[in-house]
């Protein structure tokens, strides 16, 4: 059969995420490729779906209309119907009336009528079908009314036949939409639009794997709107959902027809290119020259198809390209969204769409739906720039991809059943800073003076939260307090400490990176955490860091705190929500005996908090409690775990409880090593807490972001080290008033005028 041209037959099915995609190529095709807006479409895809089976029809053409499964659903329905009318042939005889010569003369339309509507037109336009038949039986009502009895009894057959359309027309999900639909309106509007509320298309350029899905926006309340790499961002809280929807629209998906031809064509030519002997890694790094080299062979493409291109739009269209070949494709534009803290594509891929956290809206569902194919290249990529084998033997894959400040790990079968699962994690471009946290009411300034205090008295401290609360970015800040004389060590599985960034403004700190424990490889070259920390152990004084405590290093390092041979300061993450539970997880789960415990002098938990009524994730400090020396089962019950701050949600602030304060025993050992009295130890405390609020209140003022950063408020903090040195050098003891106020009036007459100035 041939429709306007086109031979029925043009299509293709392919299983992709469990799914029967029935693909028309309609590149040739002689009218629109849209279910709702050409007729002639319509009918192509209603016959055809009486032949083939399929869950979703796409369309493809330089961009491709996907419709999904219920839409699908729809058209499958009305192409069982309309067989079912031919196979019982609705417009026989026998249905058209009696036989009798006063009714055979109505018999020739009548049969017309039946065969347009339950044979042709229902392919076309399914929904005129439907209306038209309505129109048939009020016709036929109010000529039974008018005619009278012997109208009435010689029609009865086609009467009941027309009762038998309608009835199974209603049956249809479309009609019974559209019912509903139509009682709410007055007039009956162009079917055409019908079509359009119903069979709105996902769409996506055909060279990329993603679809988007733009359904039910209508209902939704937008909360946000912004643009990353030149992607319109939405994202809407849905009145039936908890978590909020996060709506992606990147440039590459509404372009015009003619920059979509330059953009496929130019894809078409570029993937012939080899990189040569270069590896994938130097191609990350070489973005710029494949760049260039797009930009000439889109210039081209232009010129001999003679569609003019500014500049602008070359090296726009130029950037997509790499983004789709040397890039990440679409997930490159989520990784530069640094709202987002988190990205997680769940096995089998295709069926759920992709999955962000949002710093502040927390959990959010995309409208990208990723596919297999995607996700291979990608897998094949993190392998060639990790070097790093991933297969059955070796189901897990973690890596750093340094270029977008993200980590990635990738599980796979046999430990992901139904295929490979992604997650990445986006860290913050710069460290988070303790007057940064101040800033966005992580913690107060007492409690980041407090921290500030406990990391030069050399505490051992464990920080602690839920996965994201901050433990990490909280140990980051602890670390930019450490003295810049004394030497850091740091030793992590995944790297996401600043180390580079500490070592670029003048810290001494050493990395040592250990195997992840996830990694279930069984030819890793990597050290074992338990090793690195024995060789840490070695490296002499030094402030020691492990990025997470989670496995055999605990004993190690505990039984190192133990004996004193552990450096001087101790810091860590530790998976936990309560000091009581950091102390179960270290003893009970990591195997450290009680004793060695009572190493730790402090325990701090974060914690994202959710405020009655609100979808915002707002991340607080909630506890800082010191782990007291005298007990021995179970230091909760024997009341040695003692709350220093505790948040409270009602005030939404962490408060002192100045009632435990006098029991402490920490402070008790921090006077006897350092010679200060409790007075002058809280002068010092409140110190740091009021120079980093007068920061925070500069940075304010000045609207000035970058007072806050590393890079400044080390700076800061070192010119009081600086004047509290001089005073003791001048007058054998500190006046912490007087530091303060020449600190002040330094910061505002030399450093912040210097700062204002660049
Ligand atoms: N107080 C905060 N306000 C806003 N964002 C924050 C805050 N603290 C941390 N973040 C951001 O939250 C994300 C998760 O933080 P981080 O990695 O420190 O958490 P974590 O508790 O160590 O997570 P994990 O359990 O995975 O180790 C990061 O992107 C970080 O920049
Ligand atoms: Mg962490």
């Amino acid at each position: 059969m041939v429709i306007g041209g086109l031979k029925v037959g043009d299509h293709v099915v392919k299983e992709e995420g469990g799914r029967r995609h029935l693909i028309f190529v309609c590149k040739d095709c002689p009218y629109s490729a849209s279910v709702s807006n050409d007729l002639h479409c319509r009918y192509h895809i209603i016959t055809v779906l009486s032949e083939v089976e399929a869950d979703l029809v796409v369309l493809a053409e330089v961009y491709e209309r996907v419709y999904r499964e219920a839409q699908t659903k729809m058209l499958i329905e009305i192409a069982n119907l309309r067989q079912r009318f031919s196979m019982e042939t609705v417009w026989s005889y026998k249905h058209l009336g009696k036989a009798s010569k006063e009714c055979e003369a109505y018999f020739s339309e009548r049969h017309d009528t039946l065969v347009k509507i339950a044979h042709d037109l229902i392919a076309f336009d399914p929904i005129l079908a439907y209306l038209t038949l309505l129109k048939e039986i009020k016709i036929e009502k109010s000529k039974a009314d008018s005619q009278g009895k012997g109208y009435v009894n010689c029609s009865a057959p086609y009467f009941e036949i027309l009762a038998f359309l309608k009835q199974s027309f209603e049956k249809t999900e479309l009609i019974s939409k559209i019912k509903t639909y139509l009682t709410k309106l007055r007039q009956i509007p162009e079917t055409a639009q019908l079509y359009h509320s119903i069979f709105e298309a996902d769409v996506k350029p055909s060279f990329i794997g993603s679809r988007l899905m733009f359904d039910e926006m209508e209902s939704l309340e937008l909360l946000d709107e912004y643009t990353v790499k030149k992607a319109t961002v939405q994202i809407f809280s849905h009145p039936s959902k908890t978590e909020c929807l996060y709506f992606i629209n990147p440039p590459e998906y509404t372009l015009s027809p003619e920059k979509y031809f330059v953009l496929s064509k130019t894809r078409e030519i570029v993937s012939g290119y080899r990189p040569g002997k270069t590896s994938l890694s130097t191609v990350a790094k070489s973005r710029r020259y494949f760049e260039r080299l797009y930009e000439s062979t889109i210039k081209d493409v232009g010129k001999e198809n003679q569609i003019r291109l500014e500049l602008d739009e070359i090296s726009e269209l130029a950037s997509i390209v790499a983004r789709y070949t040397v890039g990440y494709g679409i997930l490159e534009i989520l990784l530069s969204d640094r709202r987002l803290t988190d990205i997680y594509l769940d096995s089998p891929i295709g069926q759920k769409p992709l999955y962000v956290v949002h710093n502040e809206l927390g959990q959010c569902q995309t409208n990208i739906l990723y596919t297999q194919g995607e996700a291979n290249s990608l897998i094949s990529k993190m392998r060639a720039m990790s070097g790093r084998p991933f297969d059955e033997a070796h189901p897990v894959l973690d890596f750093n991809l340094t270029d977008l400040d993200s980590r990635i790990a990738i599980i796979g079968p046999p430990l992901a059943p139904d295929g490979s699962a992604f997650a990445f994690r986006l860290h913050k471009i710069t460290p988070w800073t303790l007057p940064q946290f101040i800033d966005v009411n992580f913690l107060s300034p007492l409690a980041a003076g407090l921290l500030s205090f406990f990391v030069d008295m050399q505490a051992t401290m464990l920080l602690t939260g839920s996965r994201g609360s901050g433990k990490t970015s909280l140990l980051g800040s602890c670390l930019l307090e450490v003295s810049q004389s004394n030497r850091i060590i740091v030793q992590e599985d995944t790297l996401e400490l600043p180390v580079p960034y500490m070592k670029k403004i003048g810290f001494n700190i050493q990395r040592l990176k250990t195997r992840s424990p996830i990694s279930v490889s069984k030819t890793d070259t990597e050290v074992a955490p338990e090793e690195a920390l024995r060789t840490a152990l070695r490296l002499g004084d030094s402030a020691l860091v492990i990025g997470e405590i989670r496995s055999h290093e605990a004993k190690v390092l505990y039984e190192a705190m133990r004996i004193g041979a552990a450096g001087n300061i101790v810091m860590g993450t530790v998976h936990g929500d309560s000091a009581y539970s950091v102390w179960d997880r270290v003893v009970n789960d990591l195997g450290v005996p009680n004793t060695s415990f009572k190493a730790t002098d402090l325990v701090v938990v974060a914690r994202p908090i959710r405020f009655a009524g609100s979808l915002k994730r707002n991340r607080r400090v909630v506890q800082m409690t010191e782990v007291k020396k005298h007990w021995s089962d179970d230091p909760e019950r024997e009341g040695a775990l003692l709350d220093l701050m505790l948040y409270d949600a009602r005030k939404d602030h962490i408060e002192l409880i100045e009632d435990n304060l006098k029991e402490s025993e920490l402070f008790d050992k921090i006077s006897r090593t350092s010679g200060l009295t409790m007075k002058e130890m809280w002068k010092d405390i409140r110190l740091r807490a009021e120079a980093k609020a007068f920061l925070v209140e500069l940075k304010n003022k000045h609207k000035l972001p970058v007072l806050l950063e590393a890079e400044n408020s080390t700076v800061c903090r070192n010119k009081i080290i600086l004047l509290k040195e001089q005073q003791i050098r001048e007058f054998g003891k500190i006046d912490y008033d007087d530091v303060l106020g020449r600190w002040k009036n330094w910061t505002t007459t030399v450093f912040l005028k210097r700062l204002l100035k660049k």
